[in-house]
């Protein structure tokens, strides 16, 4: 039997030609997909990346709750428009400690992992208390209930242990002062402030929320955009590339 006359079996079994199929597609998947989960250069090492601060990973899942990610991406693509618009694309080792990532696939506001601190703090209240006050156009809905919402830091232990599991690399020191961090990171001139800093690097510890009585969602979720695309310096990322 000549090759095409195999071939011609194929053809004219449906049901062989699906399965056939089926297996050419799967393993030009495999081949494509399977070494970025081995291959340490899936993610380019830079500079500055760190876990959240506790106070950051709760205002993160203040966003995730609120499903910010419905209308927001967490994604600059290499598009010029995009970089023109929102700054250096984002790289993979960006959203390494995201769990589950907010890459988002839907815009109807702009972009966010640039967005710390593009506004100040007070902007950002005013802008999530009723976005109108702000964007007179804007069709973002209010939050104001979360700068009348204690923060509740019971979980948040648990939430990191449960982060360094799935390889987020926070240490027991950092989880066991996680309540003590978020006081620290929320309340100016706090005594802990020094401690903070020297557990997560570049952290900025201020009254988020204007409101130093007490800590709420607002500080985290505030705190969490002001620090969104600041860890990594890209000047440096860009020099180390071009050297390659
Ligand atoms: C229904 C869609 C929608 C949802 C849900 C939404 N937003 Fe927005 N957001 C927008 C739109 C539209 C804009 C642009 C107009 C404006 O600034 O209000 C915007 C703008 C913003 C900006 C300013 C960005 C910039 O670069 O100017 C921030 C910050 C922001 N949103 C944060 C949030 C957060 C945090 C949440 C969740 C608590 C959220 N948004 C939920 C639609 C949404």
């Amino acid at each position: 039997m000549s090759v095409m006359a195999k071939h011609a079996i194929l053809e004219k079994n449906s049901i062989l030609l699906l399965i056939g199929i089926l297996l050419v597609i799967s393993i030009g998947g495999l081949v494509e997909i399977a070494p970025l989960f081995y291959l340490k250069s899936t993610i380019e090492k830079v500079d500055g990346m760190r876990p959240y601060t506790p106070l950051e990973l709760a205002g993160r899942t203040v966003y995730v709750r609120e499903g910010c990610y419905v209308c927001h991406s967490q994604q600059v693509r290499p598009l010029r428009d995009e970089v023109e618009r929102y700054g250096h694309y984002s790289l993979a080792a960006e959203s390494m400690y995201d769990h589950p990532f907010q890459w988002g696939s839907k815009r109807t506001g702009p972009d966010l992992s640039r967005v710390g601190g593009k506004y100040s703090d007070e902007w950002h209240v005013a802008h999530l208390s009723n976005p109108r006050s702000v964007v007179p156009q804007s069709v973002m809905p209010g939050y104001a209930f979360l700068a009348r919402t204690d923060l509740d830091p019971k979980a948040l232990a648990g939430h990191m242990e449960t982060l360094r599991l799935v390889g987020v690399p926070y240490t027991d020191e950092q989880i066991k002062n996680a309540a003590k961090d978020i006081k620290a990171q929320a309340t100016p001139d706090d005594a802990g402030i020094a401690e903070l800093q020297q557990r997560y690097a570049k952290s900025t510890a201020r009254d988020w929320d204007g409101n130093p009585s007490r800590i709420t969602e607002m500080d985290a979720l505030v705190a969490y955009l002001q620090m969104m695309g600041t860890l990594v310096d890209l000047k440096l990322y860009n020099e180390k590339a071009n050297l390659r």
